[in-house]
């Protein structure tokens, strides 16, 4: 947090407290909303399993688990790296989009493709506790 976030939560916290009206913080939730959330990406990392295991829909049905089984050995704890394929330092999504051109002969998805985020929701969950190591070879 830096200085000016501070003293602003600071000065919001003392305008509470001498009963002035409060206004609502961005951090403010609940039990509720944590099981909401939860499920909420568990329904995308979900999707993205189902898409992952052949449901992509590609003309030529190659599926990522040929590949990569489990996922393990796809890695998203290393990105951004430097991917050979592309010649530059990339995003753990322009790496599935690679694969997604390649092997899968099929249209690249935009960054914010819903298709998109549940792969890399996938991917990430099943990586879920290992380190981050960005740049790794
Ligand atoms: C025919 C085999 C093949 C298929 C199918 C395939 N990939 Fe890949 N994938 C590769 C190769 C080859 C690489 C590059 C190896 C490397 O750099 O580690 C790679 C790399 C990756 C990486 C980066 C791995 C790393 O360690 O940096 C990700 C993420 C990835 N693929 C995701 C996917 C997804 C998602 C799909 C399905 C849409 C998919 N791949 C389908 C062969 C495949």
């Amino acid at each position: 947090m830096n200085l000016k976030i501070k003293i602003r939560a600071t000065s919001i916290a003392a305008i509470c407290l001498v009963g002035l009206s409060c206004p609502v913080l961005a951090d403010e939730f609940d039990n509720a909303d944590l099981e909401r959330w939860q499920m909420e990406y568990m329904a995308v990392v979900e999707e993205g399993e189902k898409l992952f295991h052949g449901g992509l829909g590609n003309p030529n049905t190659v599926s990522c688990d040929q590949c990569h089984p489990n996922a393990a050995n796809t890695h998203p704890e290393t990105y951004p790296k430097f991917q050979q394929q592309l010649g530059r330092v990339v995003a753990l999504w322009e790496m599935i989009n690679w694969c997604l051109q390649n092997p899968l002969e099929t249209e690249m998805l935009a960054a914010d493709d819903p298709k998109l985020i549940a792969l890399q929701a996938y991917i990430t969950e099943e990586r879920k506790g290992v380190e981050l190591e960005p740049g790794k070879h």
